[in-house]
């Protein structure tokens, strides 16, 4: 079966749906194809933190009725090192800039939600989609949904489909230069049923190693450990995981880890890597298919909006006024804001963690760096700024 659309975009990540979106406000015509199910990408666990710029885009589009209500506005963050927590004042140092703690999945919940009410089109549980043709004007996506063979002709082909799409294996060799990075270490994440232990995130450097605190809910906590990246979840029994956490986290004040059941466990790698160019032909890459950043800065989703928001915007001026510079100038557009946040991300992971090599003089390095970040102003409100997000035009 044959199909037509303006813009095939693949995957339904926040990258997709939220492109779609944008597109769709601006009478442009998009089919989505994913290759989970709804319930599976509805459900699945992965960020928390939605910079200001992401909540002021869901909200201006309409979308961020649900975040309002249920997410938590946070104007700071814990850094907490040799027993002491230090807080960094996000508002205070950004002019009144906030992060919003909101589930990615309820975001896609939301974007879903917003784009079939308005009759758009979501493929789910797509098989085999592959690309031709991307160099020309006429790309084609052909996959096979509900055991048929189809064809999507389309004007452009956008890339959202995640790390380990399909996408990215349509740029030519000879035009792209990869560039990664693997830390030694990975993250055990937990989702525990208990009470907030903090009203605030806290980043916590220990000699054990690594520790995050955050929240989802007022009943459900997310907490995370660094591990070895290769270690079995199976290895980490539920007692190990509260132990580990109480001695990463212990403070010589009154602070005390609330505890509940914890309900879901996992370890994930940790990696940084970036594709150049972000586009050939009619195929532009956006998210995480593009670029990967250690979760320790909290900006995968953030850098995917960003990305399809000027993919939009270059392709709302491409059908409105046949202006084709923006689209020409995407990938080094977006490029900019995604070394910016790979250097963020990168900075914060090598702060924050034990490596398996280091020596006094690194373990010295780190708490300069802490203590410097901490106790200057200056050091404080350039973590603040990228925390919180830089602005889309950067
Ligand atoms: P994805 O969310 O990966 O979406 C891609 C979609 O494409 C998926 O639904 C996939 O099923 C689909 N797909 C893949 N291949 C195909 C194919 N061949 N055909 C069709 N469909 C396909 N970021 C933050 O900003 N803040 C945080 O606090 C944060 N915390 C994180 C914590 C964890 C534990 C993890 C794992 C990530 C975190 N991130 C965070 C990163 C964030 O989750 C990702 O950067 C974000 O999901 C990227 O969105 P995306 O749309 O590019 O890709
Ligand atoms: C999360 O809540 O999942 C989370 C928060 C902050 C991070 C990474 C993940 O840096």
């Amino acid at each position: 079966m044959n199909m037509r659309t303006q813009v095939g975009i693949i995957g339904a990540g926040p990258a997709g749906l939220l492109l779609s979106l944008l597109l769709a406000r601006e009478g442009i015509d998009s089919i989505v194809l994913e290759s989970r199910s709804r319930e599976e990408v509805e459900t699945t666990i992965r960020a928390g933190v939605l910079e200001q710029g992401t909540v002021n885009l869901l909200m201006e589009m309409g979308l961020g009725e649900r975040m309002q209500r249920e997410g938590a506005v946070h104007h700071g963050i814990e850094l907490r090192f040799d027993g002491e927590g230090h807080r960094i004042p996000l508002s205070e140092l950004t002019n009144g800039r906030t992060i919003t703690l909101y589930p990615q999945h309820e975001v896609l919940r939301d974007l879903i939600a917003a784009r079939l009410n308005h009759g758009g089109h979501i493929l789910f549980n797509v098989k085999d989609v592959q690309l031709f043709d991307v160099s020309s004007h006429q790309p084609r996506l052909q996959f096979v949904h509900e055991h048929e063979q189809m064809e999507l002709q389309c004007d452009f082909i956008a890339g959202c489909d995640g790390f380990h799409g399909v996408s990215r294996a349509s740029l030519p060799e000879a035009i792209q230069t990869v560039f990664t990075r693997f830390y030694p270490f990975g993250w055990l994440g937990i989702l525990m049923q208990a009470p907030p232990s903090s009203q605030e995130l806290i980043y916590a450097y220990s000699e054990r190693g690594f520790a995050l605190v955050s929240t989802r809910s007022p009943e459900l906590q997310r907490m995370y450990l660094q591990c070895d990246p290769n270690d079995d979840i199976a290895h980490w029994s539920d007692e190990m995981i509260l132990e580990e956490l109480q001695l990463r986290l212990a403070t010589r004040g009154q602070w005390q880890l609330r505890i509940g059941p914890i309900i879901q466990k996992s370890i994930l790698a940790m990696r940084s890597f970036v594709i150049e160019p972000m586009q050939y032909g009619r195929l532009f890459l956006a998210g995480d298919v593009a670029h990967i950043v250690p979760p320790t800065g909290a900006k995968g989703l953030n850098l995917a909006v960003a990305d399809v928001r000027h993919l939009a915007h270059a392709l709302t001026l491409f059908y409105k006024e046949e202006r084709t510079d923006l689209l020409e100038a995407y990938s080094t557009t977006c490029l900019r804001r995604v070394w910016r946040a790979e250097h963020f991300s990168w900075w914060m992971t090598s702060m924050l963690h034990r490596f398996p090599d280091d020596d006094p003089f690194q373990q010295r390095m780190q708490r300069a760096q802490l203590e410097y970040t901490v106790r200057s102003r200056a050091a404080a409100a350039s973590l603040a700024e990228n925390y919180v997000g830089l602005p889309f035009e950067w």
